[in-house]
């Protein structure tokens, strides 16, 4: 078997690498880490739109998260206790745990730096298999358009159905769409994109024999409960609303803790036969509730767009010349919309624990399935998903910029990589 590919016989091998933050009591994030619902929040104006949703002439079915929208997406490509799914090795739980609900081998394939699908080792490897995977799937990581055309040519030659991950991925050019063009079947997660609570979309290509019409609807009570919380996210984040005077005192936040000695996170590893706690079998068939439906449809996608491009920009003009970090990808592409600014940081021992000391609002995948790819064994704890949406206000944006950069200056590194 190629060395490059962990291969995964069946769920029960599964040996997963775990953080476990509890010793170190962080803060919760001063900054929310997904749009919201704000005053400025756009609404649709459907015929000045530059931008529409991924898959939005295609048939499709909103589930509540699209991890349930890839348990369909699997299923339906036949994957099973019999056929096996290729995901990347760089993932968070939610992308393994449908294919491990339906009792199915998989098998993790390597990524460049750059975090595309590196096909000459996968080709390798398949070539060692004697039964083939069903389904690989591709993610356009951090809304960034993978080259789907050459994977879907790569799936064909080898009998696979090809899934787009458009998890981080929402808005196409209506002019140049790249994203859901060439799967099989696409997944979206509109609730990380837009300010609504929760949605997860399946995508079929065209031609497929697919029923948009959804099994099992939301009862009004949950209708109820789910716009009730969204009210309630109103109210929390008016309250930790940053201002000019926390911007002011985060130097001296910064030499408070150069001073201190942080409570460090306990790393376990674990072979965990079944889903994560992420993972609701009951919930797994239910439908998006109405309150989101309406979120998506009246949304103003071009100006999450520009927005979002402008909080992505700023935060790589203050970031590409600090010590002890870089950006992931050197540009933006024309058309992209970002979904969080990755940074990858030297010194995780100081410097996320710093960060996350001081509230800083930072999402990162340290619970992963374990492989032999590099770049996901690496990342795993060096790459921090920074928040650039569309809610954020400018205040936020400075808070979040000077900290890291106050930290990336000032909090000594101890040679810890
Ligand atoms: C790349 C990627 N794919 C799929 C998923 C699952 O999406 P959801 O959170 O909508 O269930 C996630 C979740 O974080 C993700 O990051």
């Amino acid at each position: 078997m190629s060395k490059a590919i962990q291969t995964v016989q069946r769920k029960a091998s599964l040996t997963y690498s775990l953080f476990d933050p509890a010793p170190c009591n962080f803060p919760v994030s001063r900054v929310p880490l997904l749009p919201c619902l704000r005053g400025g929040a756009g609404i649709s104006d459907a015929k000045n739109a530059s931008f529409e949703l991924v898959g939005r002439n295609r048939v499709s079915r909103l589930y509540t998260r699209g991890r349930y929208a890839l348990y369909e997406a699997y299923r339906l490509c036949g994957v099973g206790p019999e056929s096996g799914l290729l995901a990347p090795a760089y993932h968070c739980r939610t992308m393994l745990d449908p294919a491990i609900s339906l009792d199915a081998r998989v098998s993790l394939y390597p990524l460049s730096l750059s975090l595309a699908p590196d096909l000459s080792k996968i080709e390798g490897y398949l070539s060692t298999l004697q039964q083939r995977p069903r389904a690989m799937l591709l993610t356009h990581y951090f809304g960034f358009p993978q080259d789907a055309a050459k994977v879907k040519a790569f799936c064909d030659r080898h009998g696979m159905a090809l899934i787009e991950d458009c998890s981080h991925a929402l808005f196409n050019h209506r002019e140049a769409p790249q994203l859901g063009q060439h799967g099989r079947y696409t997944i979206a997660s509109p609730y990380k994109l837009l300010p609504c609570e929760e949605g997860g979309l399946l995508i079929a290509a065209d031609g497929q024999d697919f029923d948009p019409r959804h099994p099992k609807r939301p009862g009004l009570v949950t209708e109820i409960k789910t716009l009730a919380t969204a009210l309630a996210r109103i109210g929390h984040d008016r309250k930790r609303r940053i201002r000019q005077a926390d911007i002011d005192l985060l130097p001296e936040a910064v030499t408070h803790l150069q001073s201190r000695k942080l409570a460090r996170g306990i790393e376990l590893s674990s072979r965990q036969p079944q889903v994560s706690s992420l993972y609701l079998q009951a919930e797994a068939s239910m439908a998006g509730s109405i309150a989101s439906r309406l979120l998506i449809k009246i949304s103003s996608l071009p100006q999450a767009v520009a927005k979002r491009r402008e909080n992505y920009l700023a935060w790589h003009r203050n970031m590409q010349n600090l010590p002890h970090c870089k950006p992931l990808f050197t540009a933006l592409p024309d058309g992209c919309a970002p979904y969080m600014f990755p940074l990858l940081i030297d010194f995780p021992q100081d410097h996320f624990y710093a960060l996350k000391t001081m509230g800083m609002p930072i999402w990162r995948w340290d619970d992963m399935a374990w492989s032999s790819c590099s770049t996901a064994q690496k990342y795993r704890q060096h790459l921090l998903h920074l928040p650039c949406h569309q809610s954020l206000s400018e205040a936020e944006m400075r808070w979040m910029m000077s900290a890291v950069t106050l930290v990336m200056t000032r909090i000594p590194q101890r040679g810890n990589s």
